[in-house]
């Protein structure tokens, strides 16, 4: 993990006058993980009490850094910043062309990256509103996506099946392929990036996350996605020691019915 986001502990009052003074170490750290959008849009977030500390890392990744915030209340919310000079236009443009519920044409970077961003809002909050286990959606804002911290009181974030393996494989798939059929038919969903990376271990049970990728089943790569992600978790699955086939992972989420 890059240190220096691990550094991102600070109280978010601090930011605007941080900003002001050039050579802070604050700044400094800041300015290497936030640029001044960032830096402002977790200010906006935080006078709207949405968020109070930064409290380091949970992940560090490709286009994305999850944080740890603390609000006022002493909860804890996580904050998922894509960082937008690092962001897969190519990726973006390809998932977002086709999704009716977006019209954009652009090749503005920042503007395809908050609409990114606000997709995996609205994916979110459809599957929410479906009840498939997924963090609530808190709101979203910029390059930024506040969402449920999954996880236990005292802070320790819940951990990818990829670093938690379940203590029953089979009963955990299970409850994998209950959720996925669920994020399918009713939040009518294709996921698009299924993996033990994405899922997490929330007490022996599934919380599927990181849906930006996840496309309408109206979609034109709806198909080609599903087909993918089945397979991927066929194979995942087989690292968990979880004994379940292509055809039964099928038959659990009732695949003959999705595109009809
Ligand atoms: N709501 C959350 N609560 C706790 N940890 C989370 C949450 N969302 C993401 N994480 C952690 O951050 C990591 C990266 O999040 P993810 O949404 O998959 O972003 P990325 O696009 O970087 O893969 C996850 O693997 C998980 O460890
Ligand atoms: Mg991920």
């Amino acid at each position: 993990m890059d240190s220096k986001i691990d550094k991102a502990d600070f109280k978010l009052e601090k930011i605007e006058s941080a900003k002001r003074i050039k050579d802070s170490d604050e700044l400094k750290v800041g300015s290497e993980i936030f640029d001044k959008q960032t830096l402002e849009t977790l200010y906006k977030l935080s006078k709207q009490s949405y968020l109070d500390v930064l409290n380091g890392a949970i992940s560090t990744g490709k286009e994305a850094n999850v944080l740890k915030g603390i609000k006022d209340d002493s909860t804890f919310v996580a904050v998922k910043i894509y960082r937008i000079v690092t962001s897969d236009f190519k990726k973006m443009q390809y998932y977002i062309q086709g999704d009716p519920r977006f019209n954009i044409r652009t090749h503005n970077k920042r503007q395809l990256v908050n609409a990114w961003v606000n997709k995996e809002f609205r994916n979110l909050n459809r599957a929410y509103k479906a009840k498939v286990s997924v963090p609530n959606p808190i709101t979203t804002e910029n390059n930024i996506l506040l969402l449920e911290f999954i996880g236990d009181s005292d802070g320790n974030p819940a951990q990818p099946v990829r670093n938690q393996k379940p203590e029953n494989s089979d009963d955990f798939a299970d409850k994998v392929l209950f959720e996925l059929k669920k994020f399918i038919h009713d939040a009518k969903l294709i996921h698009g990036d299924l993996s033990n990376f994405n899922i997490l271990n929330y007490n022996e049970y599934p919380v599927i996350i990181d849906v930006s990728q996840s496309v309408v089943l109206d979609h034109p790569i709806a198909r080609e996605l599903l087909d993918r992600d089945i397979l991927n978790m066929y194979k995942e699955f087989n690292k968990i020691k979880a004994k379940i086939s292509i055809d039964e992972i099928k038959e659990k989420i009732n695949y003959d019915k999705i595109f009809k």
